[in-house]
């Protein structure tokens, strides 16, 4: 399957992507890596990576957000692209993108949802005195982090967490969590090696 990722900062959950397409057996090709950041550093790992970029600045298209979204579907779409990962994409989605890909765009995001949608998902947690907090790679739908749950990964909140620390231990999962259901996304009897036990890969 032909995947793009999107991105808007340092991309380590690009990263992750990456080195698992890597290998020869995983059911995915990265065709396109594109950010709204022309200077991302994480475009600058795909392009070391080998892999095809592209910038598309959303700067110049002002509010109109549509348009900079039509200019992105338009690339996807030049570029054979048949599933997006959003992946620390930072720009709220219309209707109009989140439409044009519904069933074929994954997020990944640093809480269990539904708790937590939004940003400041770490300090949230640790205000609330969450014993239990994680990540989550659920479906795009209009609403922002509402669409149905592909996978989650739990960690502890230990005693003396900053938001920096956990955030830090949640990352770790982030990053074994997404592979994880990008292939249970493309290959659905695909059954996981037990390590991925601590992992809840559900069905969308
Ligand atoms: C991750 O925590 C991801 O869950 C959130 O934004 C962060 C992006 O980090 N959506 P990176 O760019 O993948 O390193």
């Amino acid at each position: 399957r032909r995947i793009a990722i999107l991105i808007s900062g340092r991309g380590s959950n690009m990263s992750a992507l990456i080195d698992a397409c890597r290998d020869p057996g995983f059911p995915a090709d990265i065709a396109l890596v594109l950010s709204n950041r022309p200077d991302a550093a994480g475009l600058d790992a795909a392009r070391q990576a080998g892999l095809a970029i592209a910038a598309i600045d959303h700067t110049p298209f002002g509010r109109d957000r549509e348009a900079h979204e039509r200019a992105i579907d338009a690339t996807l779409r030049d570029a054979g692209v048949e599933l997006v990962c959003l992946a620390g994409y930072m720009r709220l989605l219309t209707p109009f993108l989140t439409g044009a890909w519904a069933g074929r765009m994954l997020n990944i995001h640093p809480s269990l949802l539904p708790a937590f949608p939004g940003l400041h998902t770490h300090e949230r947690a640790l205000g609330a005195g969450a014993r239990l907090h994680g990540c989550t790679v659920h479906l795009v739908t209009e609403g922002m982090d509402e669409g149905p749950i592909v996978a989650q990964a739990a960690v502890p909140v230990l005693p003396g967490d900053t938001p920096e620390t956990l955030a830090a231990r949640v990352l770790v999962q982030e990053h074994r969590l997404y592979p994880a259901a990008l292939r249970r996304m493309v290959d659905p009897d695909h059954t996981p090696p037990t390590a991925n036990a601590d992992m809840a890969l559900l069905s969308a």
